[in-house]
């Protein structure tokens, strides 16, 4: 079995300042936010996987339906010799393409989990000895340096975790993948699509509460590593749609009047009764408008596939 290479771009420091950053910006501005990746601690990669499984939360089986059915066209449009995937988590899904990459020479799962990284590079080693697996320990919201692995390079962002990224940092995201093709490269790009808005809702708040227990995950890593008294359960979990931005809004709502300390930031943090927190946007997209954002990032969109209910999109996108 081949080892598994490791790395983390950013030393732990670097994890803990930018935690602190976000927490004291996103905690004394109105209206309260915190950005979403900071759900992800192992219990929360865990949550996440546990919604993948719920019956209201589509997304994950379209996107699959779409990868098994294209999986092939994927592998003769890419010709990729090395995958990066950015958020990788469990890399479920990815086993399709994987599987339809005749000329792999290394995988490279990105993700700020530690936990759900090497979760997941282990369990594919052990399934595939041949494998080279090359994790990176990295947010890729910023600068990300990739191995000097063979190309073609396809690079996938699948389950529509580009929708947790405001308009601002899409254009970002967008414009620094693209620095990371070359010619005769690609990017795989999974978006949830705009629908009914009960069935949106309903993928947002579960009727197993596990939804409402991964939102308010993002309150004990802020206990856990800030040494805030923040009590999750004076929170009710919110999951609304706003028709303006076309995106859910995930937000904790405080039950009652609350002080929360966090003593790392030497931070007090008042809450009215009812405020809210905004924990998550998670954006649906149409065909036109995720053309245009590739556009602008100076990607083309070549492929455009939906699942058989037309819920969720896979994009094949080249440089120009
Ligand atoms: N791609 C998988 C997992 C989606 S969950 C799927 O489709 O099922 C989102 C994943 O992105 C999580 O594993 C989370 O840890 C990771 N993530 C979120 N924000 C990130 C960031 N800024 N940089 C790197 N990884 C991030
Ligand atoms: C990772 N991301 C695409 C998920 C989503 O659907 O926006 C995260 C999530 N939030 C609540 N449920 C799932």
């Amino acid at each position: 079995m081949s080892p598994l290479l490791l790395t983390r771009t950013l030393p732990v420091d670097a994890t803990d300042a930018a935690l602190r950053a976000d927490v004291l910006h996103g905690l004394t501005h109105r209206p309260k936010t915190l950005p979403p990746k900071w759900f992800y601690d192992a219990r929360g990669s865990e949550l996440f996987e546990e919604i993948t499984r719920l019956p209201e939360y589509y997304p994950t089986r379209a996107e699959r339906e779409i990868l098994i059915d294209r999986a092939d066209a994927i592998a003769a449009a890419s010709g990729a010799r090395t995958l990066v995937e950015l958020g990788s988590g469990s890399s479920e899904k990815t086993r399709h393409l994987l599987d339809a990459l005749p000329e792999l020479h290394t995988y490279v799962p990105v993700d700020v989990s530690e936990s759900a990284l090497r979760g997941a590079a282990e369990a594919l080693l052990e399934e595939r000895p041949g494998l080279s697996v090359h994790a990176l320990i990295a947010d890729f919201t910023g600068a990300l340096s990739l191995p000097g692995t063979p190309g073609p390079r396809l690079v996938a962002f699948l389950g529509g975790t580009i929708g947790n990224l405001l308009p601002q940092e899409r254009a970002a995201f967008l414009a620094s993948v693209r620095s990371l093709l070359s010619p005769g490269d690609s990017l795989l790009l999974g978006t949830d699509l705009v629908k009914d808005e009960e069935v949106l809702v309903a993928a947002y708040d579960d009727a197993s509460g596990v939804t409402a227990a991964f939102n308010r995950n993002v309150l004990s890593v802020v206990d856990r590593e800030l040494g805030a008294d923040f009590q999750p359960a004076d929170f009710e979990h919110v999951a609304r749609w706003n028709p303006e931005q076309e995106w859910i809004e995930m937000r904790l709502r405080a039950r009652r009047d609350l002080i929360v300390k966090i003593p790392e930031l030497d931070l007090v943090v008042p809450f009215e009764a009812g405020e809210e927190l905004r924990t998550e946007v998670s954006a649906k997209f149409r065909k036109e408008g995720v053309r245009d954002e590739l556009d602008r990032a100076g990607l083309r969109l070549a492929q455009w596939w939906t699942d058989s209910a037309g819920r969720f999109a896979l994009s094949l996108a080249t440089v120009d």
